[in-house]
Protein backbone atom coordinates (compact mmCIF):
# COMPACT_ATOMS: atom_id res chain seq x y z
CA UNK A 1 0.00 0.00 0.00
CA UNK A 2 1.55 3.72 -0.78
CA UNK A 3 1.01 5.30 2.00
CA UNK A 4 1.54 9.72 1.46
CA UNK A 5 2.17 12.17 4.53
CA UNK A 6 -1.01 14.23 4.15
CA UNK A 7 -0.76 16.18 7.17
CA UNK A 8 1.80 16.46 10.43
CA UNK A 9 -0.52 17.39 13.50
CA UNK A 10 1.14 17.83 17.23
CA UNK A 11 0.34 14.89 18.19
CA UNK A 12 -0.60 12.91 14.70
CA UNK A 13 0.35 12.44 11.05
CA UNK A 14 -2.25 11.29 8.59
CA UNK A 15 -1.37 9.58 5.51
CA UNK A 16 -3.18 8.74 2.37
CA UNK A 17 -3.47 5.40 1.00
CA UNK A 18 -4.13 4.03 -1.96
CA UNK A 19 -8.42 4.37 -1.63
CA UNK A 20 -8.77 7.66 -2.16
CA UNK A 21 -11.54 7.99 0.55
CA UNK A 22 -9.62 6.28 3.54
CA UNK A 23 -6.35 8.41 5.74
CA UNK A 24 -4.40 6.40 8.08
CA UNK A 25 -4.10 8.68 11.22
CA UNK A 26 -0.77 7.68 13.17
CA UNK A 27 -0.53 8.74 16.61
CA UNK A 28 2.73 9.60 17.95
CA UNK A 29 4.19 9.95 21.53
CA UNK A 30 4.47 13.72 21.49
CA UNK A 31 2.26 16.07 23.21
CA UNK A 32 1.72 19.73 23.23
CA UNK A 33 -0.18 22.13 25.12
CA UNK A 34 -1.58 26.11 25.60
CA UNK A 35 -1.21 26.19 21.49
CA UNK A 36 2.22 24.24 20.88
CA UNK A 37 4.08 26.41 23.30
CA UNK A 38 4.89 23.55 25.92
CA UNK A 39 5.82 20.64 24.25
CA UNK A 40 6.82 16.73 25.83
CA UNK A 41 6.84 13.12 24.98
CA UNK A 42 5.95 9.91 26.32
CA UNK A 43 6.45 6.09 25.56
CA UNK A 44 3.19 4.75 25.13
CA UNK A 45 1.30 7.86 24.22
CA UNK A 46 0.61 6.95 20.70
CA UNK A 47 -0.14 3.52 21.52
CA UNK A 48 -2.78 4.94 24.81
CA UNK A 49 -4.71 7.75 22.78
CA UNK A 50 -5.19 5.76 19.75
CA UNK A 51 -6.60 2.54 21.37
CA UNK A 52 -8.63 4.51 23.50
CA UNK A 53 -9.95 6.95 20.75
CA UNK A 54 -10.64 3.43 18.63
CA UNK A 55 -12.38 1.53 21.51
CA UNK A 56 -15.01 4.76 22.00
CA UNK A 57 -15.41 5.48 18.31
CA UNK A 58 -16.33 2.04 17.72
CA UNK A 59 -18.82 2.27 20.86
CA UNK A 60 -20.31 5.57 19.75
CA UNK A 61 -20.69 3.96 16.26
CA UNK A 62 -22.65 1.08 17.65
CA UNK A 63 -25.02 3.84 19.80
CA UNK A 64 -25.99 5.23 16.43
CA UNK A 65 -23.34 7.85 15.90
CA UNK A 66 -21.91 8.55 12.35
CA UNK A 67 -18.21 8.50 12.86
CA UNK A 68 -14.94 8.95 10.95
CA UNK A 69 -13.69 5.36 11.91
CA UNK A 70 -13.28 1.98 10.33
CA UNK A 71 -11.04 0.18 11.82
CA UNK A 72 -7.61 0.22 14.11
CA UNK A 73 -5.02 -1.06 12.05
CA UNK A 74 -2.03 -1.19 14.54
CA UNK A 75 -1.05 -0.38 18.49
CA UNK A 76 -0.78 3.38 16.90
CA UNK A 77 -2.55 3.37 13.96
CA UNK A 78 -6.35 4.32 13.02
CA UNK A 79 -8.22 3.65 9.29
CA UNK A 80 -10.20 6.56 8.97
CA UNK A 81 -13.25 8.08 6.70
CA UNK A 82 -11.59 10.98 4.34
CA UNK A 83 -13.33 14.13 5.16
CA UNK A 84 -13.74 17.58 4.57
CA UNK A 85 -13.15 19.14 8.19
CA UNK A 86 -15.88 21.82 9.38
CA UNK A 87 -13.33 24.82 11.36
CA UNK A 88 -15.06 24.01 14.17
CA UNK A 89 -13.87 22.41 17.45
CA UNK A 90 -17.56 21.58 19.50
CA UNK A 91 -16.74 21.58 23.18
CA UNK A 92 -18.81 19.88 26.19
CA UNK A 93 -18.91 20.24 29.57
CA UNK A 94 -20.43 18.51 32.50
CA UNK A 95 -18.45 20.10 35.45
CA UNK A 96 -15.96 23.41 35.49
CA UNK A 97 -12.95 23.14 34.78
CA UNK A 98 -10.22 25.20 32.60
CA UNK A 99 -10.95 27.92 30.48
CA UNK A 100 -14.54 28.14 31.54
CA UNK A 101 -13.28 28.70 35.24
CA UNK A 102 -11.90 31.73 33.97
CA UNK A 103 -13.99 33.03 31.38
CA UNK A 104 -16.58 33.27 34.37
CA UNK A 105 -15.19 32.60 37.29
CA UNK A 106 -16.84 29.24 37.89
CA UNK A 107 -15.04 27.60 40.59
CA UNK A 108 -13.46 24.37 39.70
CA UNK A 109 -16.07 20.90 39.90
CA UNK A 110 -19.12 23.16 39.91
CA UNK A 111 -21.35 20.76 37.91
CA UNK A 112 -23.64 22.49 35.65
CA UNK A 113 -27.76 22.27 35.78
CA UNK A 114 -27.49 20.93 31.76
CA UNK A 115 -24.33 20.55 29.30
CA UNK A 116 -22.77 23.24 28.32
CA UNK A 117 -21.69 23.22 24.75
CA UNK A 118 -19.29 25.74 23.60
CA UNK A 119 -18.29 26.14 20.04
CA UNK A 120 -14.85 27.28 19.05
CA UNK A 121 -12.94 28.69 15.69
CA UNK A 122 -10.57 26.09 14.66
CA UNK A 123 -6.95 28.13 14.20
CA UNK A 124 -3.97 27.93 16.01
CA UNK A 125 -2.97 31.44 14.51
CA UNK A 126 -5.77 32.94 16.92
CA UNK A 127 -5.18 30.26 19.68
CA UNK A 128 -9.33 28.42 18.60
CA UNK A 129 -10.99 31.33 20.28
CA UNK A 130 -14.76 31.04 21.78
CA UNK A 131 -16.98 32.12 19.38
CA UNK A 132 -21.30 32.26 18.18
CA UNK A 133 -22.89 31.09 15.55
CA UNK A 134 -22.87 34.66 14.09
CA UNK A 135 -18.65 34.46 13.51
CA UNK A 136 -19.27 30.90 12.22
CA UNK A 137 -21.80 32.16 9.96
CA UNK A 138 -19.71 34.90 8.27
CA UNK A 139 -16.74 32.14 8.18
CA UNK A 140 -18.95 29.79 5.63
CA UNK A 141 -20.20 27.39 8.43
CA UNK A 142 -24.36 26.70 7.57
CA UNK A 143 -26.75 27.05 10.16
CA UNK A 144 -27.92 23.35 9.42
CA UNK A 145 -23.57 22.30 10.22
CA UNK A 146 -23.69 24.38 13.65
CA UNK A 147 -26.77 22.91 14.40
CA UNK A 148 -25.68 19.25 13.51
CA UNK A 149 -22.52 20.38 16.03
CA UNK A 150 -24.34 20.81 18.97
CA UNK A 151 -26.56 18.16 18.71
CA UNK A 152 -23.80 15.63 17.88
CA UNK A 153 -21.90 17.10 21.15
CA UNK A 154 -25.00 16.37 23.29
CA UNK A 155 -25.68 12.98 21.93
CA UNK A 156 -21.81 11.91 22.55
CA UNK A 157 -22.20 13.20 25.94
CA UNK A 158 -25.27 11.09 26.96
CA UNK A 159 -23.64 8.40 25.56
CA UNK A 160 -20.11 8.67 26.78
CA UNK A 161 -21.09 9.81 30.59
CA UNK A 162 -22.90 7.16 31.54
CA UNK A 163 -20.07 4.78 29.98
CA UNK A 164 -17.54 6.47 32.02
CA UNK A 165 -19.51 6.87 34.66
CA UNK A 166 -19.83 2.49 34.70
CA UNK A 167 -16.02 2.20 35.02
CA UNK A 168 -15.53 5.08 37.62
CA UNK A 169 -14.78 8.28 35.52
CA UNK A 170 -16.44 11.47 35.51
CA UNK A 171 -16.41 13.36 32.09
CA UNK A 172 -15.52 16.72 32.78
CA UNK A 173 -15.95 18.20 29.66
CA UNK A 174 -14.27 17.20 26.19
CA UNK A 175 -14.14 18.58 22.51
CA UNK A 176 -14.91 17.18 19.00
CA UNK A 177 -14.63 18.12 15.54
CA UNK A 178 -16.97 17.22 12.73
CA UNK A 179 -16.09 16.78 9.06
CA UNK A 180 -18.50 15.57 5.68
CA UNK A 181 -17.78 13.12 3.62
CA UNK A 182 -17.70 13.16 -0.30
CA UNK A 183 -21.77 12.99 -0.24
CA UNK A 184 -21.85 15.77 1.96
CA UNK A 185 -22.55 13.30 4.99
CA UNK A 186 -21.69 14.51 8.64
CA UNK A 187 -19.69 12.71 10.62
CA UNK A 188 -17.49 12.99 14.07
CA UNK A 189 -13.97 13.20 13.20
CA UNK A 190 -10.69 13.26 15.30
CA UNK A 191 -9.97 11.76 18.20
CA UNK A 192 -11.42 11.33 21.47
CA UNK A 193 -8.91 10.81 24.10
CA UNK A 194 -7.56 11.80 27.62
CA UNK A 195 -5.72 14.84 25.47
CA UNK A 196 -9.21 16.06 24.31
CA UNK A 197 -11.35 15.28 27.59
CA UNK A 198 -10.94 15.89 31.07
CA UNK A 199 -11.59 12.97 32.91
CA UNK A 200 -11.25 12.35 37.17
CA UNK A 201 -11.12 9.30 39.06
CA UNK A 202 -15.16 9.66 40.64
CA UNK A 203 -13.84 8.60 43.61
CA UNK A 204 -11.26 11.05 44.51
CA UNK A 205 -11.41 13.58 41.88
CA UNK A 206 -7.68 12.83 40.49
CA UNK A 207 -7.32 14.06 37.30
CA UNK A 208 -6.38 11.14 34.67
CA UNK A 209 -5.88 13.32 31.68
CA UNK A 210 -3.93 16.03 30.35
CA UNK A 211 -4.13 18.31 32.87
CA UNK A 212 -1.54 16.33 34.28
CA UNK A 213 1.17 17.43 31.49
CA UNK A 214 -0.09 20.76 31.32
CA UNK A 215 0.11 21.76 34.71
CA UNK A 216 3.13 19.36 35.64
CA UNK A 217 1.28 17.16 38.33
CA UNK A 218 3.65 14.15 37.27
CA UNK A 219 2.38 10.73 36.59
CA UNK A 220 1.15 11.75 32.96
CA UNK A 221 1.73 8.14 31.74
CA UNK A 222 0.53 6.60 34.32
CA UNK A 223 -2.63 8.28 34.32
CA UNK A 224 -3.06 7.89 30.65
CA UNK A 225 -2.26 4.09 31.02
CA UNK A 226 -4.98 3.89 33.78
CA UNK A 227 -7.85 5.41 31.43
CA UNK A 228 -6.43 2.95 28.73
CA UNK A 229 -7.57 0.09 31.68
CA UNK A 230 -10.70 1.20 32.60
CA UNK A 231 -12.03 2.28 28.73
CA UNK A 232 -10.70 -1.33 27.40
CA UNK A 233 -11.05 -3.19 31.05
CA UNK A 234 -7.13 -4.23 30.25
O1 LIG B 1 -9.23 24.56 27.67
P1 LIG B 1 -10.70 24.27 27.81
O2 LIG B 1 -11.15 24.22 29.23
O3 LIG B 1 -11.55 25.16 26.98
O4 LIG B 1 -10.89 22.78 27.22
C1 LIG B 1 -12.14 22.12 27.27
C2 LIG B 1 -11.94 20.68 26.79
O5 LIG B 1 -11.63 20.65 25.40
C3 LIG B 1 -10.80 19.95 27.50
O6 LIG B 1 -11.16 18.59 27.67
C4 LIG B 1 -9.64 20.07 26.53
O7 LIG B 1 -8.75 18.98 26.64
C5 LIG B 1 -10.36 20.04 25.17
N1 LIG B 1 -9.70 20.84 24.15
C6 LIG B 1 -9.03 20.22 23.10
N2 LIG B 1 -8.41 20.96 22.12
C7 LIG B 1 -8.46 22.30 22.15
C8 LIG B 1 -9.13 22.97 23.19
C9 LIG B 1 -9.74 22.22 24.18
O8 LIG B 1 -9.00 18.99 23.05
N3 LIG B 1 -7.87 23.00 21.17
Amino acid sequence: MTENLLYEGKAKKVFTTDEPDVLLHAYKDDATAFNAKKRGSWEGKGKTNATISAALFSYLEQHGVPTHFIEQVDETTVKTKRLEMLPVEVIVRNLAAGSITRLLGFEEGRRFKAPIVELCYKNDDLGDPLVNWHHLRELGVSDEDLEFCEELGLKVNSILAPFFRERGITLVDFKIEVGKDRDGQAMLADEISPDTCRFWDAGTNEKLDKDRFRNDLGGVAEAYAEMLRRVTGC
